[in-house]
């Protein structure tokens, strides 16, 4: 309330005149009872800010509001799933004239996108879109913006805890277990495995590691793994390693398409890509899903960027309305035999 009264930018000047001369006072005596009602008005911001926590009901403030800033924080441009899910989100957006989508590129930095949350909430955003690289060292700073009342959607990685408004993504662990199901289903008993991993820190690779190993069951070996950090040339290296310290290697079961695409980049320089299976996760048409239509890979699994629910979800935020805490996105299966019909849902 106090901080409404205070007057701001160049009238702060004038004001503080009129005041002194009222008042007769001298400078230092000003600076006192500025800097006292500057930390009061604050403590009523904070106040307020506090009181909308979000999980409560959004204020009215919001629901009335005319147009919002949505600050979008994505934590790389380098890989094509995650071009796609900004684009996924910019057309989702421009259907509606009221939002304007600030994008942020962490490039792989996870500091760089501690600091991308906190430049969003001093800017004083309507709500935070996410996709965090890593589950741990987000956790705090998204949490703390949630508590200060800007709604978070954090897309596709998973986050410690539950200070956030919403998660979105697919089930990493069911992709991971049909991916070990259908590997099983391809392989004799005791028949080599790689498995290439995701960045183990983030939540997706280590749910469609667990799923993998349900899935597998006793069947098959997983003779070699590595972290490729979910990047093709890192998948590629890991991969040079496996042939050359196991020459029986029947399957790779990669965490993403770059990184099986980048295994069978490996296996084809070593003259080994027939004798191996390759299958990946993301199928985006143009990359996973087409080189399943060229026979490099042979099973993708569908995860979808959650771009254009994202935004369906803010406004709903936004306009007030409860949303769930998680949304859980249907995969798809494409293999060989399936991939001209598009593939199947994922049961
Ligand atoms: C892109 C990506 C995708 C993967 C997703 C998991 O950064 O590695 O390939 O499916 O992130 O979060």
């Amino acid at each position: 309330m106090l901080s409404r009264l205070w007057p701001s930018g160049k009238n702060v000047r004038k004001f503080l005149k009129q005041f002194q001369t009222a008042m007769r006072l001298n400078i230092s005596q000003i600076l006192i009872v500025s800097a006292a009602l500057a930390a009061f008005g604050g403590c009523g911001a904070e106040t307020s800010r506090i009181a909308e926590k979000s999980g409560a009901a959004p204020s009215a403030e919001k629901s009335t509001k005319k147009s919002w800033t949505i600050g979008m924080s994505q934590c790389n441009l380098g890989e094509p799933w995650r071009v796609q899910m900004n684009a996924d989100i910019k057309v989702a957006a421009e259907k509606h004239p009221d939002l304007t989508v600030v994008f942020k590129d962490a490039q792989n930095d996870t500091l760089r996108q501690r600091a991308q949350i906190e430049e969003f909430v001093s800017a004083g955003v309507d709500l935070i879109i996410v996709s965090p690289k890593e589950a741990q060292p987000l956790t705090g700073p998204i949490a703390k913006a949630f508590r200060s009342g800007i709604p978070v959607i954090v897309l596709d990685r998973a986050i410690l805890g539950d200070d956030y408004t919403t998660f979105i993504g697919a089930d990493n662990v069911q992709i991971g277990r049909a991916a070990g199901q259908w590997i099983a289903g391809q392989i004799k008993d005791g028949e080599s495995i790689v498995e290439l991993k995701g960045l183990m820190t983030s939540v997706p690779a280590q749910d469609r590691h667990t799923g993998f190993v349900e899935g597998l069951g006793s069947k098959g070996k997983v003779v070699f793994d590595a972290d490729m950090k979910w990047l093709e040339p890192e998948a590629r290296k890991e991969m040079d390693s496996a042939l050359s310290r196991f020459d029986d290697i029947k399957v790779v079961y990669a965490h993403n398409d770059p990184g099986a695409h980048g295994a069978y980049l490996a296996a084809k320089a070593a003259g080994r890509e027939k004798d191996i299976l390759f299958v990946g996760i993301d199928a985006l048409p143009q990359e996973g899903v087409a080189y399943v239509d060229q026979g490099l890979l042979n099973a993708t699994f569908q995860y979808p960027t959650g771009g254009a629910e994202a935004i369906d979800t803010a406004r709903q935020i936004l306009k007030g309305e409860k949303v769930p805490k998680k949304i859980t996105l249907k995969s798809r299966v494409f293999t060989g035999e399936n991939v001209k019909q598009g593939g199947e849902v994922l049961q």
